[in-house]
């Protein structure tokens, strides 16, 4: 499968942020968790494996629909 989903932008406002990555399919799990300290900026992609992400903690989060203050 071509790997071609949205990408997006995540900036960490604090330490500690973390990016979760949950499957595709029909179990939806965590199967990734990305520790972001402040400023630290991950671009990250849907994908054949990952079909949502939870992001917890004070971060921006740029997507083409728009921007997320997640403190907001
Ligand atoms: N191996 C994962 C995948 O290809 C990597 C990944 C992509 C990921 N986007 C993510 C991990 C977002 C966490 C959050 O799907």
């Amino acid at each position: 499968m071509a790997v071609d989903g949205d990408f997006f932008v995540i900036k960490a406002k604090e330490n500690g942020v973390h990016v979760i990555g949950l499957t595709r399919g029909h179990d939806t799990k965590f199967h990734h968790t990305e520790k972001l300290d402040k400023g630290e900026v991950m671009i990250a992609q849907f994908t054949e494996h990952t079909s949502a992400m939870k992001i917890r903690g004070k971060a921006i989060i740029y997507t083409k629909h728009g921007v997320v203050n997640t403190d907001e």
